[in-house]
């Protein structure tokens, strides 16, 4: 097999050769950037969910891309597998190590720089280290957008984002994480560099090669830099939290607002009311905009230019048309800055205060826009037949067909959610794939689901995925175990 399981690298990596490569990686890097001490790659080993956590052989800090080339060379020479890590926000452990100990954390937390914005080719040039915020504020300090927005934003970096094919709340309007990308730069699992750093919007030479490497979990090759496209800022907004009776209702107001805001229409997300409910016990200040409890809520958001009068308007004619039809029971519209703040943090703050409620399941579906309705009113009591007062916590992004059915245990059930765990995803799995959609919508395979992908798709597709890997990394150094399960795993 070509791809190495890591009990063969344990003892690859026994005795004098682990000495070798932490002096070839001081070397490549500098002393204080190789970390082995317990205490300093602690936050490095475990991910935002708590659930991942492994250990590493040490975490290296390069600061350029040339030292990213370096460390990759080291440690292929080594035989030792590397992990690529950004802002360590991913949501299925792609980006920590394994639990053998023998991985190399390679960090992009120095490489921080944005190194050009172009207002005028509407582009922006950063390293793969910087933070999605920092991007965002770049390109608003040249009176552009950068519009990928996702609750992780102040952490994630645009590595991560690249790697993971990211979505977020702007996908309605802007595309996922490979539609706002123009070129990258990587570091191979062989040391060497590609340039392919160029803004152009049109370049016909060739297999697409920047779309290869975005989506791909690091498993072949170190993205080390990107050009990113930037559009129109769009400073005024008009936003509204709507209670409405049911997913159908959601997605029957999506196309009246598809109809009254035309491309003004820039997010809409759900939540059902378990979702709402937790973040009112456990994010400190929110409260409920609405008189009435409601099963399900929409955040709808219309966003232009200075120019754009409209949007309270089309916002207004949106929900006047949604209570006629009989889709909104009632709405807060956001009478200022502070207002919308208010409203997003509601639906931005449910990961967080799910997480603080205690063991969470998390379910990141695609499926037909048409046929989300009926498999929310199918999956709910499939899940309560499985374990007994489990907690749909559902929500996310209805516009692109993408929900979040993410488990909270049964009150005081942390221990019965994690044995019913694989009883409960299966059959999630298993709903899903009869319904024409995919397992993971944004948040990417990562080791959790490395196995389910492969087992939903065809054997063609996985062998053409194989053979990718293969002709990239034919050692199988880069992340092994991530977005692929290990031969003889799968
Ligand atoms: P990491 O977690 O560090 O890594 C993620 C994966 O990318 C790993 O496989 C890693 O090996 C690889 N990787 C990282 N950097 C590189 C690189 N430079 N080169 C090659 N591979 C690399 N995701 C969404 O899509 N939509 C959301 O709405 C969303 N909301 C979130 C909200 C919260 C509160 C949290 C905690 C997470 C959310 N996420 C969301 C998930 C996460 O933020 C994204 O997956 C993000 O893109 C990860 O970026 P990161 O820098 O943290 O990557
Ligand atoms: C979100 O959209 O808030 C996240 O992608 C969902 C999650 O944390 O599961
Ligand atoms: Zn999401």
């Amino acid at each position: 097999a070509l791809v190495i399981t890591p009990r063969a690298r344990l003892i690859d990596l026994q005795g004098a050769s682990v000495n070798d490569l932490l002096d070839h990686l001081r070397t490549a890097v500098g002393d204080a950037h190789v970390l082995t001490d317990g205490a300093d790659v602690a936050a490095y080993v475990v991910d935002w969910t708590g659930v991942h956590a492994g250990q590493a052989l040490a975490v290296v800090r390069p600061g350029s891309t040339s030292e990213v080339a370096a460390v990759v060379t080291a440690c292929r020479a080594a035989g030792a597998s590397v992990v690529p890590q950004g802002g360590n926000t991913g949501l299925v452990g792609g980006g920590v190590p394994d639990a053998t100990g023998t991985q190399v954390v390679l960090s992009l937390g120095r490489m921080r720089t944005v190194r050009e914005v172009d207002p005028v080719a509407g582009t922006i040039t950063v390293d793969a280290g910087v933070v999605l915020a920092d991007v965002q504020d770049a390109a608003a300090q040249a009176g552009r957008l950068f519009p990928m927005s996702l609750g992780s934003e102040g952490s994630c970096t645009i590595g991560g984002n690249l790697a993971t094919n990211a979505g977020g709340t702007a996908v309605l309007r802007y595309g996922m994480t490979r539609e706002l990308v123009l070129g990258l730069e990587v570091v191979l699992p062989d040391g060497r560099i590609w340039d392919g750093l160029r803004g152009l919007r049109k370049d016909n030479t060739g297999y697409d090669l920047t779309q290869l490497f975005v989506g791909s979990e690091g498993t072949l090759g170190i993205i080390t830099g990107a050009v990113l496209r930037l559009f129109p800022a769009t400073p005024r907004h008009a936003t509204a939290w709507v209670a409405v009776a049911d997913v159908a209702a959601a997605v029957a107001l999506l196309g009246l607002a598809q109809q009254h805001a035309g491309a003004h229409l820039s997010t809409f997300e759900i939540a059902n009311r378990q979702a709402l409910e937790l973040v009112l016990a456990h994010l400190p200040g929110a409260s409920d905009p609405l008189a009435e409890p409601s099963d399900w809520y929409v955040l709808v958001e219309l966003a232009g230019a200075q120019t754009d009068d409209g949007l309270d308007d089309a916002l207004e004619a949106i929900l006047t048309a949604a209570v006629e039809a009989d889709l909104a029971a009632d709405a807060a519209i956001a009478g200022s800055p502070a207002q919308r703040t208010a409203l997003w943090a509601l639906r931005e703050g449910i990961s967080e205060a799910q997480k603080v409620e205690g063991a969470t399941l998390k379910h990141d579906v695609t499926l037909p826009i048409n046929r989300l309705a009926d498999w929310v009113a199918e999956i709910g009591p499939k899940m309560a037949a499985t374990l007994e007062g489990v907690r749909p916590v559902t929500y996310g992004h209805v516009g692109d067909g993408n929900l979040h059915y993410n488990l909270s245990a049964p009150v005081g059930g942390d221990d019965d959610l994690r044995t019913a765990a694989a009883d409960l995803s299966t059959a999630i799995y298993d709903s899903v794939a009869a319904g024409n959609g995919s397992i993971s919508a944004e948040h990417g395979l990562g080791r959790t689901k490395a196995a389910a992908g492969a087992s939903y798709k065809s054997a063609v597709e996985v062998d053409l995925m194989r053979a990718v890997k293969r002709a990239l990394d034919p050692d199988g150094l880069m992340n092994p175990g991530v977005l692929l399960p290990l031969v003889g795993q799968s």
